[in-house]
């Protein structure tokens, strides 16, 4: 069936910086389907032409690589701008007018990409309702929705209400763009298509996770944004619980969109609600040097741009197990990583005086250097019983040829083959905010732990250090190895 994607916010960096380039991908690789037009919509003025070769460049210089003449020619083609106002009637009007002229007649998929300021994600929707762009008589009609999807459970709740006003839940996909990272969907496949991990999956095995996201990267630009979002916001209500879920999760009956996310769905519905006074003892806040003379933060600035949570999953295979959960910007190194901390054997055989053995360690590297590391004992050669820390060491660069793709080529493939497997269901959003919501309230009152400013560079702040020493636990604050 042909497909047009319409893509809101045209003008944004987003477009430019990774969907156009995704779609030039996909179309290099002979994935979009067919007959596939897309369509930019924004306020700012342009010619078809002048959006095509605005783009061409932005492409050259994100793909420099990818970009091939005659490639970008034949996708360029199918390229189309309309400029109009998001929440003008008459705008929608012209959009309409302008898939008359583009569009085969009969049945057409069409996916509309809300990538504009998440005030005008409800306008957007009753406006394309309005104007029967989202009626289905004529082919699917879908709507793919950038985060934030809300700034709390509240305002989640209210977008949900106002988009099932005009659409049903299966035409709406909400973006985590985790979700599209290879190594989070391979964990799904690590977990469910080998018979070795499972049987230890769970409290009897597993002594604690962690799960850390450390950039190296600041703020930079974008404190306007960031400072009234903060890292519990911008990082943990949707990446770092999703990575959670899919750690957690039971085997779903069948890969399939609904299945998949009603196991997501019951590990949020598990994780133990914070009591008052574990907000001191369970979370840790930090600030990085510095962060207040970024541009556009407000003196005295409470933002934290560091967290680290333990949370429980409270059911019969994570009972007691903690979930360290842990990111920041201005961090040592950029790393995303899942360890399965596993417990330490009954006793040891090994052991040279009072040194404690270690218990094997899963290191799931989600990026970069994408792979899977089991960190294990064996012996060291003619050195007696001597024993070392060493490691099976998966590598997808090693195994497969060429770079792994960007997370929106697969998102946007999905999206238009109706697989929303990989997108965030309105209950599972609604559940994350409501994770999230106590911990800043928690964090906005007397019981809130101190906001540690720590140096650039480094692992957050010292007390986050401290905090696992004192639970006899250790961070895995490793920086992955590139080669
Ligand atoms: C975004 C956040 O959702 O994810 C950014 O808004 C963050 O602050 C980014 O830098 C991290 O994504 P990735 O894919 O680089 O890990």
């Amino acid at each position: 069936m042909p497909h047009t994607i319409v893509i809101f916010g045209a003008s944004g960096d987003l477009t430019s910086r990774k969907l156009i380039p995704a779609l030039y991908l996909l179309h290099r690789k002979k994935r979009l389907p067919p007959d596939t037009r897309i369509v930019g919509f924004a306020r700012s003025d342009f010619s078809h032409e002048v959006w095509r070769s605005d783009l061409e460049k932005t492409t050259k210089q994100f793909e420099p690589k990818e970009f091939e003449e005659a490639d970008w020619k034949t996708f360029a083609s199918n390229i189309y701008y309309q400029s109009g106002d998001a929440k003008d009637p008459a705008a929608y009007a012209a959009l309409n007018k302008l898939f008359t002229q583009i569009e085969p007649a009969g049945e057409v998929t069409r996916l509309y990409y809300l990538s504009t300021m998440p005030s005008l994600y409800a306008p957007a929707a009753q406006q394309l309702s309005a104007a029967g762009l989202v009626d289905e008589s004529k082919g699917p009609r879908r709507l793919i929705i950038e985060k934030p999807f809300g700034v709390d459970r509240a305002s989640a709740e209210a977008l949900n209400h106002a988009l099932h006003q005009v659409l049903k839940e299966r035409q709406i996909y909400r973006i985590d763009h985790y979700l599209g990272k290879e190594t989070v969907q391979n964990l799904l496949v690590l977990r469910f298509a080998n018979m070795i991990f499972e049987p230890l999956w769970n409290r009897n095995f597993i002594e604690h996770v962690q799960i850390t996201a450390a950039e190296e990267v600041t703020v930079g630009s974008r404190a306007g944004y960031y400072n009234n979002s903060g890292i519990l916001r911008d990082m943990f209500q949707n990446h770092l619980l999703q990575l959670l879920m899919i750690t957690a999760m039971e085997a779903p009956a069948k890969y399939n969109a609904d299945l998949v996310r009603d196991e997501k769905v019951k590990v949020l519905r598990a994780v133990r609600p914070y009591r008052e006074e574990d907000f001191a003892t369970h979370t840790i806040r930090g600030q990085y040097d510095g962060y207040l003379q970024e541009k556009d933060v407000p003196a005295g600035s409470q933002t934290a741009t560091f967290a680290a949570l333990k949370l429980h999953v409270d059911n019969w295979r994570w009972s007691g197990v903690p979930f360290y959960l842990r990111s920041g910007k201005a961090m040592s190194c950029r790393t995303t990583q899942i360890v399965i901390q596993f417990r330490e054997p009954p006793l040891m055989l090994f052991s040279e005086g009072s040194r404690r053995v270690e218990g094997n360690r899963l290191v799931i590297q989600v990026q970069p250097a994408e792979g899977i590391q089991l960190q294990m004992q064996s012996k060291v050669p003619d050195q007696g019983m001597r024993i070392t820390q060493t490691a099976l060491d998966f590598r997808f660069a090693k195994e497969f040829k060429g770079v792994l793709p960007e997370a929106y080529q697969r998102l946007l493939l999905d999206a238009m083959n109706g697989d929303a497997s990989l997108f965030a269901r309105s209950d599972e959003v609604e559940l994350a905010w409501g994770i999230i919501d106590p911990i800043l309230a928690g964090w906005n009152s007397s019981a809130a732990p101190p906001l540690d400013v720590y140096p650039r560079g480094e692992w957050g702040p010292e007390r986050g250090t401290k905090w696992m020493e004192d639970q006899k636990r250790e961070w895995f604050d490793v920086c992955p190895v590139l080669h």
